[in-house]
């Protein structure tokens, strides 16, 4: 029920009555609105607050006091820098890659003008296909080939665009799984999955443990015992997951465990997505292999086999929002392509993609001085950290070292972990992503990202950590 608050209660309780008392009179024009406007915020204040879905309310709570989030806040609320905000959190939980970021704006300040503003306006302002305009598709085919896939060329028809990876996961959880229906996925990996499957399209992730004491090598056999674990509880398994190269252990899966995997779903008729965006990111010696090469040249049945795809890391243009599903399943393609309206990328934003990734010099300089300035912070991280006697694991690929603080923690546990995060974001005031978020099950693991500050950052970082390596 609504509540009128009279209106000199109202505006003498809140001690707005001497600004507007000359304005009150009856005969003045803008009297009647002046007291609309007090009686709709006399209104508005007294009633109670609008209600959401309960669906709303429950993903807000459980994103809201998640570490990933908290962290997050932190670093937007007081963040870092070296000039202006010393003291400020440093973000290292994004795996977001700036230190090429001058030479994606020497690009863009050199070819924006001929690639978007002396463009046809026709070719940027009426619909265009939902799933991506086909210039992208044959550029991105091109791009993926120069950057990925060596025996394999990719026809774009076999591709969808989407806004961001993230979409394009969401899409196949769609495409492949009804709610209720399970993926595996072996974990640790990243956080964004739970969320990505699960929060609209309703589908349940069953992690895959892999252990430290196996050097986080996936194996066929806990696979089979979770998917027969899950079969027993009556929950259909869709499809496996995979992050190839890994986010956030950053190793790469090699060519033997391809095929055991795609053994693996033959055998159980179902479908393997692998998650490739940190293709091209790869900064060690170990060689990236696309599950798709593997699927083509030995002869597995490639309608089961998906590959997403993205800019936001090979090419660090997460803001640009494109992410690609490639399928060999006509299905999939057909269902996704409609599902396309809901996560369409923006016309003139293709446009300009159209013009870098067809740019061949600019692709292959970005990549080669990309990758060293990776390696070269990755290599700096590794020894800082070792100078507490604090362990990488030996990564080659992403924007991360993923790290074993376990002989920091007061307890062996998950709770022990958390309090560790807790002491690097409010004693170090560093946010990094405790493994626990990533389903790792070996307590003590640290996702640190490197790539979002610069090498001069990093003794300040080490400085911060050492607070609490001293505090034992
Ligand atoms: C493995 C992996 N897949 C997908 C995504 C989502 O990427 P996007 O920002 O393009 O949605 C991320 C983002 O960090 C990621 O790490």
């Amino acid at each position: 029920m609504r509540v009128i608050v009279p209106l000199q209660s109202f505006v003498l309780g809140h001690g707005v009555h001497h600004q507007i008392k000359g304005q009150l009179s009856p005969s003045s024009s803008s009297s009647s609105s002046i007291r609309s406007s007090i009686v709709r915020t006399a209104l508005v204040s007294s009633s109670s607050p609008a209600v959401v879905s309960s669906r709303a309310t429950s993903m807000y709570s459980r994103e809201h006091e998640s570490p990933g989030h908290v962290g997050f806040s932190k670093c937007l609320d007081d963040p870092y820098d070296r000039t202006t905000n010393p003291n400020g959190v440093v973000q290292l939980g994004i795996a977001e890659n700036l230190l090429a970021m001058d030479l994606v704006k020497e690009w863009i300040s050199e070819n924006v003008k001929a690639s978007l503003i002396d463009s046809e306006v026709s070719r940027l302002v009426p619909y265009h296909p939902y799933d991506g305009i086909l210039e992208l598709k044959t550029a991105l085919a091109a791009f993926m080939g120069q950057v990925m896939l060596e025996s394999i060329s990719l026809d774009p028809s076999q591709m969808i665009i989407t806004a961001g990876a993230t979409s394009a996961i969401e899409t196949l959880s769609f495409c492949l799984a009804d709610p209720g229906d399970a993926v595996l996925i072996p974990s640790p990996y990243y956080r964004g999955y739970d969320r990505n499957l699960k929060w609209r399209a309703g589908v349940e992730t069953i992690p895959v443990p892999c252990r430290s004491i196996d050097n986080f090598r996936l194996s066929i056999s806990s696979l089979e015992l979770a998917y027969n674990q899950a079969k027993k509880q009556g929950v259909k398994v869709r499809a496996v997951f995979l992050l190839n190269p890994s986010n956030p252990i950053g190793n790469l899966i090699d060519r033997e465990t391809m095929h055991e995997l795609l053994d693996f779903v033959t055998e159980k008729n179902i479908h393997l997505v692998s998650d490739e965006v940190f293709a091209g990111s790869n900064h060690g010696t170990d060689e990236f292999v696309s599950i798709a090469d593997v699927a083509h040249t030995e002869g597995f049945d490639k309608t089961r086999v998906h590959i997403i795809f993205g800019l936001s890391k090979v090419l660090s243009l997460p803001g640009f929002r494109i992410g690609v599903i490639c399928s060999f399943n006509k299905n999939v393609l057909e269902t996704g392509k409609k599902f396309a309206r809901f996560f369409s990328v923006s016309v003139p934003t293709q446009r300009l993609l159209v013009s870098m990734l067809s740019d061949v010099n600019f692709v292959q300089k970005y990549i080669e001085i990309k990758k060293k300035r990776i390696r070269r912070m990755y290599e700096l991280f590794v020894e800082g950290l070792g100078q507490f006697g604090i362990n990488c694991f030996p990564s080659s690929a992403g924007y991360y070292c993923w790290v074993d603080m376990s002989n920091l923690m007061r307890s062996n546990s998950e709770k022990g972990e958390l309090e560790l995060w807790d002491k690097l974001l409010n004693i170090s005031k560093i946010n990094v992503t405790p493994g626990s978020e990533c389903r790792c099950v070996d307590p003590g693991w640290f996702r640190i990202c490197f790539t979002t500050i610069t090498e001069d950052d990093i003794p300040i970082v080490m400085e911060r950590i050492k607070r609490i390596t001293n505090k034992q």
